[in-house]
């Protein structure tokens, strides 16, 4: 069901450094932070030939990743996100397995415009999941 990895989310305390890390030792190419207010994060998108790594910090008060860094406060993987061709099927297939969807079910624009759901990381190996419509 699921197909492409499309990206996996870091979530950061400096975002400047983690974009430094990425562009300066890593050599990759990166992009210019972009808020997004109704994620409650800012992101810079890190761009690789298969995937991209996106750097999360949080923005605003009540943004998403800021409990995850008060647990890790070096930062560390907060999500994977994989691509599927239906979003609504892939979600019906999920719940008739016992996966946990979280929020309302519903899928929500994600950072890329296009529908996303998670998945409670409890039903995959630890793993906060996002599905991503390709
Ligand atoms: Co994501």
């Amino acid at each position: 069901m699921i197909g492409r990895l499309n990206h996996i989310a870091i979530a950061v305390p400096d975002l400047e450094a983690a974009t430094a890390t990425y562009r300066d030792v890593l050599g990759a190419a990166v992009s210019q932070p972009l808020d997004q207010p109704e994620h409650g994060v800012t992101v810079v998108f890190v761009e690789l030939p298969n995937a991209k790594i996106e750097l999360l910090h949080p923005l605003g008060v009540n943004s998403p990743i800021a409990k995850f860094l008060e647990r890790s406060p070096s930062g560390g993987i907060h999500h994977v996100c994989y691509e599927v061709d239906d979003i609504l099927a892939a979600r019906d297939r999920l719940k008739s397995r016992g996966a946990r969807v979280l929020g309302d079910g519903e899928p929500k624009n994600g950072a890329h415009g296009k529908p996303v759901l998670f998945l409670h990381p409890k039903d995959f190996l630890g793993t906060l999941v996002e599905l991503e419509q390709a």
